[in-house]
């Protein structure tokens, strides 16, 4: 979202007739530029399911809990009919348990039965509470589906109730178990009006007995209209950042709580009632229903570089601890099982790029994607401890990925922190492998992000190139967002060092959030993006790829921190368009003096995007557009002296006269 000024209207008219804005001519300086080629996927997107971002929010199921699969492994209160209720509330009486003796897949192995003895008034059976109520719009259209078969000779017949927050029943359909196998019963529902807090019922009114499992309601109207689809405003929110890649599944999701835990991709894929359902290690349930196809999908749809990582056939450090603290500790693979691990990853390509007469490339195409899904990068391993159990198995999962795919860069993991033991053997390593793109990640105070803007410039440029993959500054405030955005000057200023970098974590859902801060919030029926989402935004929908230095001068700084000051200046080869960056993060109006005469023709109105306001504000669920980026026009001549407001980021876009 931008917010248009009160000059919105005399844009048009600024761009048709060259009015000037705030810029003004400079004196004569020396001045001197070089510009140098950066990398074209410098701003993407990291996403991981924390805090509820996948099941219970990017991904669309409104059913929690769907295949009964959710046990006190997940969390010590739940058990398999968490999100359920049993319903005997006309008098009808039977019962409900949950069996595993003949399952719909062995990787989904519970499921409920139902006995009707006398179904009542109401009949008997199943509410479901969705992820803190099921949300649906009036008109709407929501796919219904259960697997079920009949475990007594009579058919069952399952009434599907879309249910009020009062009981009352508002949208109904009728599907008869006939038979003895497990088999895909469908049918869709509409919603009568708006409902925030929905309930869905799956009722039978005559006797018997039935097996049920996968009990799935997905509104018809997912982002880009996919079956098993995502949530259309939260997917347009990420889609609007422009992503150039998008990481996932992970964050410490990757390398998982415990050997067992870690993130398998092949577990992910296929049927979804085949797929391995497992605890996440942010404290609840994964249902792998947003899985590696769909990833590769969403990427697709969003025209982001997919960068999935795999774990490095470690598990997390801090396994069975709190995050970063206690826990069993790092364990590896046995070293006899990594032969198998490798082919898993190599298997991972296969599937992503493979033809569709390869193995994996056929069970690619089999889920409706024939042509390749073009993978450049694979992250192997998330913030490892850098042990030699870890540094053994890396090196082979490497090497074999360079020696089947040398195309593929892969990327290496040099720790949680910007500095310490394990960035330094991190790094180590990655310089006696020749590793192309190690992953840096910190999270530190704003301060922090101001006071290092100067981080990059001195690193090796003949050494492995940096994806920034995971940083934040500690805070949603406007302030927070102009500390990351002067970074991310810095970053663009190092765009030949820095291949990639992304903020993190990029979703939570309000009412569940295992980590702050993050770049999106929302609920069940509101997206709230923050300011930082909005500096994200500017940076990635204003790239370039040539650098050019010295542009931008600030002039009297007197009572200036530099610190607080950053700016660049980068061109856009395939539009000729030149963007100017600059931040503010200091109290006072400062000139800053632009020198574009080393351009060719420009228009003479440039684009002017102005974040701002007072260093403390944030968007918040109750006024979510607090700060957003406000539009104008600006004249700008080959010198001129813009005045940079306090507490801003102002993007300036000169498009190139042809
Ligand atoms: O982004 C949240 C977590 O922070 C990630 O899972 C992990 O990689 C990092 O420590």
């Amino acid at each position: 979202m931008v917010r248009y000024s009160a000059w919105s209207l005399l844009l048009l008219l600024l761009f048709v007739t060259g009015v000037p804005g705030v810029a003004q001519k400079t004196g004569s300086r020396k001045f001197s530029t070089y510009s140098k080629q950066i990398s074209a996927d410098l701003f993407g997107i990291f996403f991981e399911d924390i805090s509820y971002a996948a099941d219970g929010g990017l991904y669309a199921e409104l059913v929690q809990n769907r295949s009964f699969e959710y046990s006190a492994t997940d969390r010590k209160e739940w058990h398999p009919f968490t999100a359920w209720e049993y319903m005997t509330k006309g008098y009808g009486y039977g019962s409900i348990s949950v069996e595993t003796e003949s399952p719909l897949h062995a990787n989904n192995p519970h499921y409920a039965v139902l006995t009707i003895e006398d179904p009542g008034q109401e009949g008997i059976g199943l509410v479901n509470y969705g992820f803190d109520g099921i949300v649906l719009k009036a008109g709407e259209q929501y796919n219904f589906s259960i697997f079920a078969k009949k475990l007594s000779e009579q058919p069952v017949s399952l009434s599907i109730q879309l249910r009020n927050k009062k009981g009352a029943i508002f949208s109904e359909a009728v599907l008869d178990v006939n038979g003895r196998q497990w088999q895909k019963y469908t049918t869709s529902l509409t919603a009568t009006e708006n409902y925030d807090t929905a309930t869905i019922a799956v009722i039978s009114r005559s006797k018997g007995k039935v097996a049920m499992d996968m009990i799935s309601l997905f509104p018809q109207k997912t982002f880009k209209g996919r079956t098993n689809g995502l949530r259309a405003d939260l997917a347009q929110a990420i889609a609007d950042l422009k992503p150039k890649f998008m990481r996932f599944p992970g964050g410490c999701l990757v390398h998982g709580d415990g050997l067992g835990n870690m993130y398998r991709w092949k577990n992910t894929i296929g049927p979804i009632e085949q797929r391995t359902a497992q605890k996440n290690i942010w404290n609840y349930h994964q249902t792998a229903g947003l899985g590696y196809y769909e990833y590769f999908q969403f990427c697709e749809d969003i025209g982001a570089k997919p960068l999935p990582v795999v774990p490095a056939a470690v598990s997390c450090q801090n396994s069975g601890g709190t995050w970063r603290i206690g826990g069993t500790g790092q364990k590896g693979l046995p070293m006899n099982e990594m032969q198998e691990y490798i082919q898993e990853v190599l298997d991972l390509i296969e599937y992503a790029n493979g033809s569709v007469t390869s193995e994996w490339g056929a069970k690619r195409a089999e889920a409706g994607h024939p042509e390749p899904f073009h993978l450049e990068y694979v992250g192997v391993g998330n913030e490892d401890k850098i042990t030699p159990e870890f540094s053994e198995r890396f090196q082979l999962i490497y090497n074999a990925v360079k020696a089947k795919y040398p195309g593929i860069i892969v990327i290496g993991t040099v720790g949680p922190a910007p500095e310490g033991e394990d960035f330094d053997l991190g790094w180590k390593l990655a310089n006696e492998l020749n590793i192309p793109v190690v992953d840096e990640h910190y999270y530190q105070p704003p301060q922090w992000f101001l006071n290092n803007h100067f981080r990059y410039d001195s690193y090796d440029r003949t050494k492995s190139k940096v994806y920034l993959g995971e940083y934040a500054s500690r805070g949603n405030t406007l302030f927070n967002a102009l500390a990351e955005a002067a970074y991310m000057i810095s970053l663009e200023r190092n765009g030949d060092v820095v291949h990639m970098a992304s903020y993190a974590p990029l979703l939570a859902n309000q009412s569940h959030t295992s980590w702050n801060p993050n770049l999106v919030y929302f609920t069940n029926t509101s997206v709230t993006p923050t300011v930082n989402y909005y500096v994200q935004q500017l940076f990635s929908l204003n790239q370039g790829d040539i650098y050019y230095s010295g542009i931008v001068s600030f002039g009297d700084r007197s009572g200036v921190k530099d610190s607080n000051l950053a700016a660049s200046c980068v061109k856009d080869k395939k539009t000729g368009n030149v963007i100017i960056k600059i931040v503010n993060a200091g109290s006072v109006t400062v000139n800053a003096e632009l020198n574009i005469s080393v351009f060719g023709k420009l228009s003479p109105i440039a684009e002017l995007q102005v974040l701002s306001g007072e260093p403390g504000m944030k968007n918040t669920l109750q006024d979510p557009v607090k700060v957003i980026p406000e539009i104008s026009a600006l004249q700008v001549k080959k010198k001129v002296v813009y005045k940079v407001p306090s507490y801003s980021l102002n993007i300036i876009r000169i498009r190139a006269r042809k």
